[in-house]
């Protein structure tokens, strides 16, 4: 028989060391961002990644994870997510979405962000700048006494507000020991329906936007997403912690009220 629930709670201590490994994460993806260029490899932002993740003590949650053979997923223009980071040249004009996990003293923090290559057409400005937007409106609907459709609904009325689409196929997720817990954390959905949220749920809120339709499809690689009509997508994504006293960031930069 399936359990009533399967997400794990966490305790204050828990999530006090998972905001240590989401620290480190979130100043992991600053030091790959910092990095991007045209001329630069996704080889070389994985290895600078995981170099500075095991420099600070932690271990790169993803290398090995299910077979994946890199420490970061570097999604270039139309990819979506779990982009293999590669021989592949940045180009002036692209977008990559960098996305990293960091595992620290028996716990998981996942984040990404995507980030323009050189400068980037007005219209792919506002694909990143409204995948953020909804990505702050997911952890503002990730409360105590809410329900997981309130953070569907919120990532959903962003981005379609937006003239952007949202990508169905994934989704986010419970975090904490394991990379990947229950429950699924859909990107679209309406509010007051889905499990009831509870202080101690740890959540990777994760929206994927597409410029132009929902659909994706996997390459032959058998990791990478891209979108199915080749328009350009990003991704964005934080771990979350819900409190009685509202949602914490876990993979936020010390001090910052703003992303990373
Ligand atoms: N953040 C992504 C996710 O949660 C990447 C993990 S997949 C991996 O699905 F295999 F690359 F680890
Ligand atoms: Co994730």
């Amino acid at each position: 028989m399936k359990p009533v629930s399967t997400v794990v709670i966490k305790s204050a201590d828990e999530i006090a060391c998972m905001r240590r490994a989401g620290h480190l994460a979130a100043r992991a993806i600053r030091e790959v961002t910092r990095a991007v260029a045209p001329g630069v490899t996704t080889a070389e932002l994985d290895s600078t990644a995981e170099t500075f993740i095991r420099d600070w003590g932690g271990v790169p949650s993803f290398k090995g994870y299910r077979g994946y053979p890199a420490s970061i997923c570097a999604s270039v223009d139309d990819e979506v997510v779990h982009g293999i980071p590669g021989p592949r040249v940045l180009g002036e004009g692209s977008v990559v979405s960098i996305d990293l996990g960091v595992y620290l003293d028996g716990f998981h923090a996942d984040a990404a962000l995507t980030v323009p290559v050189g400068e980037v057409k007005p219209e792919v400005q506002r694909l990143l700048t409204v995948t953020v937007r909804a990505l702050e409106a997911g952890v503002a609907a990730a409360r105590s006494g809410g329900f997981l459709g309130d953070i569907g609904e919120a990532v959903q009325s962003v981005v379609e507000a937006a003239g952007f689409s949202v990508v169905r196929d994934y989704a986010g997720h419970g975090i904490g020991r394991a990379l990947h817990e229950d429950p699924q954390v859909p990107n679209v959905g309406q509010s007051r329906k889905g499990m009831a949220l509870q202080a101690g749920m740890t959540l990777a809120i994760e929206p994927m936007v597409n410029i132009g339709g929902p659909e994706v499809t996997l390459d032959a690689d058998g990791w990478t997403v891209r979108t199915l009509d080749r328009t350009r997508s990003a991704h964005a994504e934080h771990t979350v912690a819900v409190t009685a006293d509202g949602p914490m960031i876990l993979t936020g930069l010390e001090g910052a009220g703003a992303l990373y």
